[in-house]
């Protein structure tokens, strides 16, 4: 269900969307290295209100280099959820599933995630077990419009490079078993579902860009 965005689009995200509709070429990597668009700059949007978008959906989708693109191309600032953790714990996210456990590791993301109340106008790439949790749906959606990148099973694990740092997905037989499960979730908490199957990232992210911008959400 969609709720009445609270966005004011400002003239300075236009370009970017001229950009866009006239096919503008997006780079997969290193568009906005890690933490480079948290920094504060007076050329950044912001909106009225808190108005986050949250990206959400199977690991390996490509929520973080959406968000980030999309981040660069509209400026707004662009956080990934499992960052968040990192930095606030100090170690990475397969040290905390190993040292510390998935239920310690999804209580931090809940505290992280509630942290972005007094934030303003962020793109937020969620981990793939966001939505596992109810309280972080709601929270979500008191924070802003959930996005649902919607894509194969089969793709996802193709885009998965380094195993070694997804302690969640296991066996394939595991991972397709936790697709399976949490698809109904990712669409029972979205507000917009954007099919990402048999589409390029380029297609992907000029799309969803003018499917937002036309919504008045970025
Ligand atoms: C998880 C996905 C990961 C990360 C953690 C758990 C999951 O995030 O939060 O490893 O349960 O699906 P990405 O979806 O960004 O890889």
């Amino acid at each position: 269900m969609m709720r009445a965005s609270r966005a004011r689009t400002t003239p300075k995200a236009r370009p970017a969307y001229d950009l866009m509709r006239s096919g503008a070429r997006i780079e997969r990597r290193d568009i906005g290295r890690r933490g480079a668009l948290e920094q504060p700059s007076a050329t950044y949007v912001a909106h009225e209100g808190c108005d986050h978008i949250f990206f959400v959906g199977f690991l390996g989708v490509g929520k973080s280099t959406l968000a980030r693109n999309l981040g660069q191309l509209f400026n707004r600032h662009y956080v990934d959820t499992d960052q968040l953790v990192e930095r606030s714990l100090g170690k990475t996210v397969a040290e905390v599933f190993s040292e510390d456990g998935e239920d310690f590791f999804r209580d931090v993301e809940t505290v992280q995630l509630g942290h972005l109340r007094v934030r303003k106008s962020l793109l937020v790439s969620c981990g793939g077990g966001i939505i596992e949790r109810e309280e972080n749906c709601d929270l979500m959606h008191d924070m802003g419009v959930v996005v649902f990148l919607d894509g194969d099973l089969v793709d996802s694990l193709r885009q998965i490079r380094r195993p070694e740092k997804r302690p969640d997905l296991g066996t394939a037989a595991h991972a397709e078993e936790l697709y399976c499960h949490r698809r109904p979730l990712y669409e029972g908490t979205a507000d917009i579902t954007i099919d990402v199957r048999n589409r390029t990232f380029e297609q992907v992210a000029l799309e969803s860009g003018k499917l937002l911008w036309e919504r008045g959400l970025l």
